[in-house]
Formats: C-alpha cells, structure tokens, sequence
C-alpha cells in the first residue's frame, strides 16, 4: 500500500512495516527420541498426537498452515514484553519497531489459523499494549475484538515504583464479531470452589451440598443408614433434601457422597457439567486464577534441580481461558511456550495442543514438564481439581532445515539433508498438496483433489518413462510431476504437468534463512563512528543497519542502548531486573 492510500485509513505505522518476510513452508521432523507417550490408553478420548515444536515460531506457524488452516479453536500467546531486560531463558528487550515486526508477522499466521469458532487470546502488560491493541485491530479487524481481561498478578505491594503495576491485560479476539462468538464460547464453572473429583466419577469434576433442607416434614424425616453401617437422622431442625424414594434414586445413580470415609451425613454430588454458568467478566482476581507468584512456585515444584523459568504463567489462569474458549477435544495453540504451561494444562483439560518454543527450554522444561504431566507425576497445578491422573502422548518436533542450499557455485540445489519422502512432502508443501504417498503407486505422492495428485522425483525422466505413467494416470486424473529433468515437451501428455526443481519453486520464498527471530548475539558489533549522533545523522544510520533478520533496527552504540544487551546475553544476573 502506498501513503497515498494509507492516509486514507486510522493506522500504527513503524519502520520497517512494509517489510514482510517470504517463508519457506518448511516440514516438521518428528524426534521419536523425544517423544513420549503413555504406555497404554487410559481412556478412549487420550490424546496422542500433541505437537511440542522445537524452533522459531515464525516457521513453525508457517509449517503448520497447510494442515491447520482454520483449524485451531483456542490460541493463547504470551510473547515477550519487550521489557528491555534480559531474561536467563530468552531476549525480551527488541527495539519498539522490531517488535511490532515481529509480532504483526506472527499474529498474521495466527489468524490464518483460527477456526471459524476460535479466538486468540494475547497475555501483555502496560509496555506493548497499547500499540499491540491497535496492531490486533488490524489483523484481527475492529470489530472482532471481544474484550481486554485484566488479570491482577500480583497482591504484594511494590514499593520502589511511582505506581505499582499489579496487572497483565491479555487481549482477546475472535475470528467472527462477538455477538457470532457468543454463541461459541463456553460459560464459566458457576461455583468459584475448586471442583474436583476424588472418586474418579466418570462425570467428571463435582462438589457436594448437603441433602437436608429446612424444617419439619414428615415424608422426609426417614433414617439412612452410611456405607460403613453409621444411620443418620436429619440434622436438627431440618429433614431431609427430598423423600426415601428420591433419596433412593439418588443413591442408585450414585449421586450420594457420604464424607468422613463414608461415615458422615449424606451430601449430594454437583457435577460441575450440569451447573448452568455464568458470563465471563473482564476482571479477574489473583483469588480467581492465581498470581505469578504461584505460577513461579508451580514451576519450582516441578524443577527442584533447573534454574527456574523466569516468567511462568499460573495453571488456574490458562485453565480459565481454555475452559471459556474450548471444549475437549478442541485444538489448542500456544507458539510462545515458554516453561509449557499451556500446554501442560491443556493436555489436563483434555484439550488437543501444539506448542512452540524457541529456546532450549523447549527439552529442558516443556518437555519434562508434560513427560511428567503424561505420566501422571505432576500434582501441582490443576492437577486435583481437574481430576488428571496422567494418560496421552506428544510428539516432539524440529523444524527441517531449508530444502535448497547454496552450491559451491553459489547455485540453489537441493538441501543433502533431504531423503526422498522429505523432498517429496516439501515439494507438497510448497505446491498446495496433501503429502500422502501411496505404498502400492510408485508415482503418487501427494493429492490435491479425488482426481490430482504429485510426483516428486530428482530423476532425469525420459519420454518412456513419461510415457508410461501418462498412461497409468489415465485420462480422468491429473498428476503434477516435479523432477530433475524431463526429456519431453511440456504438452506431450495432457494429463501431465512437468516442473523442473529447484528451478521450479526458486522465488517462491526466501530459502536457506532459520531463524526470524531477532538474535541480538549476531548484530553486527558497533564501529566508532557508529554511535547515534557520531556522524550528525543517527536517524539514518538507525534506520540501514542491518539485523539478522534483515529487519532495520538501531544500530548498537558502544554503551549499549535499551534492549540491546552486550554478551553473555542470558546472564543470570540480569533475571530478576525484568520482573514480571
Ligand atoms: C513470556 S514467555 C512465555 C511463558 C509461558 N506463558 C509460561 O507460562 O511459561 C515467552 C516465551 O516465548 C519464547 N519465544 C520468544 N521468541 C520466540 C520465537 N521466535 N519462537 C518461539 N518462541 C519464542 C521465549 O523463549 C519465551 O520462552
């Protein structure tokens, strides 16, 4: 778009807005190492194939678009604050600029995501916020925002600041206006008590009232005798919650929950999915879905022996937002994972997941964190109350690298790290196919309809050969064939469409580029001279240096400037600066 016409529209702009990356749709390599499952199902709703990706979210979102479009009813993303403070897992101090980059291009693949029902729910603080709402207004559109929670992280007070920031807002969007999402979105559990479910009930979580009601009515004065032999009259001045035959009924639906090891007086149970709920309000109380003080004791209970995440999220939080936005089974994304959090609460709640995280904390603590969420050894968290008792699986994911690489000529070729079956579900990738090769049709690797279908070969193909498979194609389908080379014209056989690779899909995308994140540790070190005001012209020199994302960001001076951490980058030290 050019000025003339933005003029013409309310919008954010920044430096480098127009910049947009070409990504590669790369494919997802499966560390089978890494996976992990439970060794039997538990229950016939387990879930096996969660996604725990290992890569920049960028790429992976980008991976994930050919399957998934549309398909995703909940994201939650809590991305890196741009707080200017370096983090012991990650960098969270990215010039304003970049960030917005940064952000616009990721939640652009986001959006193409969501399923028509879904929303996307984005956890940020008084720092970005602001310029995120404008930013989600334009991705997402105006009229599709649903509401800014504010969520009250801390209770302790902070006596250093002007004002003590006690808040995360977390924006929420949804893919239709609100009155369609409405219709959509799930109301909240009626009780604010925890329900749990001791029993194992397989109607799910419950709490109990007791089974008496106030004065005097001769049908319901009757004697109930406990599972452990105690008899029960009604509490004094009541009787009891409706008459023997009801009671009756109760008891044989298995609705009576007797306290005290089966001693005490009769209670009944409330399941939780028969409760009519209540509408989510905007303001959520530390009461309600915790503090990150309880989410920074979570996540040491769960790693006595790693150096603790430093910016965790509570369990009962991301419960409340998968519970308002999902239901079991739904699919559930989170490309910010951090120490696993939701990931590990969708898996309790049920829900299917994919998670992505950048950092090597994907293995150290995703990872371990949902082995131990799968095996039913993680009791902190929502554990109790949402029943989990352990059960499903993951996989565990990297991205593959780039398919073309650079020759010693400087040619594009095909990356050697690529077998057949890589090249040929890349090449379906890149050309818009389901990559499902059939074991019995040496040609068909991929379809696109019931009738079009892929050939990825790096064979030189004869006429013969051409020939041949023309004729097997027959003259109701159609086949794509990507090849090294053909020796044929291209319109020699109708029902075949010849492509040579690379050359093919050579400008499809940008290849060979892994990471679009910005990776302070590879800015090029700063010259004399280079120091804003230096040279009498800092604005320009700020807005050409180049980053390793290609992206202009400021160049760093010699002292380095907000954001722009020296080495060691994950310097422990620093940690507890960026608080949140
Ligand atoms: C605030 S933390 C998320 C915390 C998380 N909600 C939790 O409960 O643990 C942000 C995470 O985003 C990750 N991250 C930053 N840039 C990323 C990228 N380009 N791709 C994937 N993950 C990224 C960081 O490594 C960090 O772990």
């Amino acid at each position: 778009m050019n000025m003339a016409d933005r003029r013409q529209k309310l919008e954010l702009t920044w430096i480098g807005k127009d910049d947009r990356p070409r990504l590669e749709p790369r494919i997802l390599l499966e560390d089978p190492a890494l996976s992990h499952h439970a060794p039997k199902r538990v229950s016939q709703s387990d879930m096996f194939d969660n996604m725990l990706i290992h890569g920049d979210n960028l790429l992976a979102l980008k991976a994930l678009e050919a399957t998934l479009a549309e398909r995703v009813k909940c994201i939650y993303i809590d991305p890196p604050y741009n707080t200017g403070s370096a983090f012991a897992h990650y960098d969270d101090g990215l010039e304003h600029s970049t960030w917005l980059s940064l952000m616009r291009d990721r939640l652009e693949c986001l959006e193409r995501l969501l399923a028509p029902t879904g929303s996307i729910w984005v956890n940020i603080d008084w720092q970005e916020g602001h310029y995120l709402k404008v930013l989600c207004d334009e991705v997402f559109g105006r009229s599709h925002f649903i509401a800014e929670i504010v969520w009250q992280k801390r209770t302790s007070r902070e006596n250093r600041a002007a004002i003590g920031s006690s808040h995360d807002t977390i924006l929420v969007y949804a893919k239709v206006p609100p009155n369609d999402w409405k219709r959509h979105r799930n109301l909240l559990r009626a009780s604010t008590k925890e329900a749990a479910n001791p029993d194992n009930d397989p109607r799910g979580p419950w709490d109990s009232v007791p089974f008496s009601a106030q004065g005097w009515r001769p049908n319901q004065m009757y004697s109930i005798t406990t599972p452990t032999g105690v008899v029960h009259k009604p509490p004094k001045g009541r009787c009891w919650g409706a008459t023997e035959d009801v009671y009756k009924e109760h008891l044989a639906e298995g609705r009576v929950y007797f306290p005290k090891n089966g001693s005490g007086r009769p209670r009944i149970k409330q399941f939780e999915s028969e409760r009519k709920g209540l509408v989510p309000m905007s303001l959520w109380s530390a009461d309600e879905v915790g503090t990150t003080e309880e989410s920074k004791k979570e996540i040491m209970s769960l790693f006595a022996d790693e150096t603790p995440f430093s910016t965790p999220k509570p369990e009962r939080l991301i419960r409340r937002i998968l519970e308002i936005a999902s239901s079991e089974g739904d699919l559930v994304l989170d490309s910010f994972l951090g120490s696993g959090t939701t990931a590990a609460v969708a898996h309790k709640l049920k829900r299917r997941w994919i998670g992505v995280e950048l950092g090597d904390h994907a293995e150290t603590h995703c990872r371990m964190r949902l082995v131990k969420v799968v095996d039913g050894a993680d009791d902190g968290g929502i554990t109790k109350s949402s029943g989990w008792t352990g059960g499903g699986g993951f996989r565990f994911y990297r991205l593959a690298p780039s398919l073309l690489e650079k020759d010693n000529w400087g040619n594009w070729v095909v990356s050697k790290s690529y077998n057949a079956a890589m090249l040929a579900e890349a090449m379906c990738k890149l050309e818009g196919f389901r990559y499902e090769p059939d074991p019995e049709t040496f040609w068909l690797h991929g379809r696109s309809t019931e009738s079009d279908f892929l050939y990825v070969t790096t064979q030189n193909l004869s006429r013969a050969q051409l020939q041949f498979i023309s004729e097997q194609v027959g003259s109701n389908r159609t086949l794509l064939i990507c090849c090294g080379a053909f020796r044929a014209k291209r319109d020699d056989f109708p029902n075949l469409t010849l492509k040579k690779i690379p050359q093919a899909v050579l400008h499809r995308c940008e290849w060979g580029r892994d990471d679009y994140s910005l990776n302070v540790q590879a800015l090029p070190p700063a010259e004399a001279g280079d120091e804003p005001g230096a040279d009498g012209d800092a604005a320009e020199s700020s807005a050409q240096a180049p980053t390793a994302t290609g992206k202009p960001a400021k160049r760093p001076s010699k002292k380095p400037a907000r954001g722009m951490q020296q080495l060691p980058l994950f310097d422990g030290a620093k940690k507890e600066k960026g608080k949140r």
